[in-house]
C-alpha cells in the first residue's frame, strides 16, 4: 500500500492530511509534528501519527514537506538519506528547486504554493517540479494536489508572484468581505445575514467568472443597470484606489518573497 508522510502538520499540512483522509486516498497517511498532543486530531481522523520525522519519512513514498520555511534546513537534513529517490512536495514559500536539489540531489523534488483554502478542498495550489520526475510522477503529484483543490504546473520563475497572488489572496480576499460585512451593518443589516451574503457573493462571482470564463468586466456589465443602484456604488469605487491598492499589495508581497530568500539562503553562504 502506498504510504504518504506529511512532515509538519501545522496549518498547511494538516489540511494536507484533512484533505487525504477526506478525498477517501486509498493509502496510508503518517502525520508528523513535534507535538505529539496536536496530532491527535489526525490519529481520530484515521492517519498514523509520528514525532519521528525520519521514520515516518522511511516508511513513505511519498513526502510531504510543510514546515516553515526557516525550519526546511534542518528537517531536510533530518530526513536526507530516507528520501533519496522519493517524491517530496514542498509547500515551503520563498525556497527554490535548487536549494533542495543541491542538498539531496537524488530526491524527486515539488516545489509548490497552496492557500488555506485547503481546510475545504477549494485551494488553488501551483507548482513546479525538479526535472527528474517523469510524466507518470507528475501526474501522480498532480492527482495528490487536486484532493486540496485544484492546481496547475507553472514554471519556476512564477511561483513568487503567484505567492503573493493566490496564496496569500485568502487574506486579501478577508479584508474585503469583512469591509462589505461593516458595509451591510452601515445600511442596517443583521451582522450574520451581513456576513453570510458578503461571503457567498464573493464565492459565487469567483465561480461565475470560472464556469462562464467570462472578463471581470463583463460581469461587472452585466450587474449595472443603466441609471440603477450598481452604477451608484461602482461610481464610489472607481474614484477610490482600490484597483491600485490590490496591485502595489501584490507587487509588495512578491518583492519580499525576494527578500525572505536572501536572507534564508543566500547568506547562508
Ligand atoms: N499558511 C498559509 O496560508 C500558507 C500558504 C501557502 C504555503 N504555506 C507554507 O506552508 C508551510 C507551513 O505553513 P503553515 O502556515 O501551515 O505553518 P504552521 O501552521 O506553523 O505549520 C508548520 C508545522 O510544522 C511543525 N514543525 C515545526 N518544526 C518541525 C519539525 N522539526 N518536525 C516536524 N514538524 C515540525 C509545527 O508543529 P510543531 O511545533 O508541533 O512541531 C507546525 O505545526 C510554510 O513553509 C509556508 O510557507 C503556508
Amino acid at each position: 500500500m502506498e504510504k504518504i508522510a506529511v512532515i509538519g502538520a501545522g496549518m498547511i499540512g494538516g489540511a494536507i492530511v484533512k484533505s487525504l483522509v477526506k478525498e477517501g486516498y486509498q493509502g496510508c497517511v503518517i502525520a508528523t509534528r513535534r507535538d505529539a498532543e496536536k496530532l491527535k486530531e489526525f490519529e481520530s481522523l484515521g492517519a498514523s501519527v509520528s514525532t519521528n520525522n525520519k521514520e515516518a519519512a522511511r516508511k513513505a513514498d511519498i513526502i510531504f514537506l510543510c514546515v516553515k520555511p526557516n525550519d526546511v534546513e534542518k528537517v531536510l537534513k533530518e530526513i536526507s538519506e530516507e528520501i533519496e529517490g522519493k517524491i517530496v512536495i514542498s509547500t515551503a514559500a520563498t525556497i527554490p528547486l535548487k536549494f533542495y536539489k543541491d542538498r539531496v540531489p537524488k530526491a524527486k523534488f515539488v516545489r509548490t504554493m497552496p492557500n488555506i483554502a485547503a481546510l475545504v478542498q477549494q485551494s488553488f495550489t501551483a507548482y513546479c517540479c525538479d526535472n527528474n520526475l517523469n510524466d507518470e510522477e507528475k501526474r501522480k503529484v498532480k492527482r495528490l494536489l487536486d484532493v486540496m483543490g485544484v492546481s496547475e504546473e507553472v514554471e519556476e520563475r512564477y511561483m513568487d508572484a503567484i505567492t503573493a497572488l493566490s496564496g496569500s489572496a485568502p487574506g486579501y480576499i478577508s479584508i474585503i468581505i469583512e469591509a462589505l460585512m461593516y458595509a451591510g451593518l452601515k445600511v442596517g443589516l443583521p451582522r450574520e445575514l451581513a456576513l453570510y451574503s458578503s461571503a457567498q457573493a464573493v464565492l459565487g462571482t469567483g465561480k461565475l467568472i470560472l464556469e462562464t470564463k467570462e472578463h471581470p468586466a463583463k460581469i461587472k456589465d452585466m450587474v449595472t443597470t443603466p441609471g440603477g443602484t450598481t452604477i451608484e456604488a461602482i461610481f464610489e469605487l472607481e474614484g477610490s484606489q482600490i484597483r491600485q491598492a490590490l496591485m502595489k499589495a501584490v507587487e509588495e508581497a512578491t518583492k519580499k518573497c525576494e527578500k525572505i530568500r536572501e536572507k534564508l539562503i543566500e547568506a547562508k553562504h
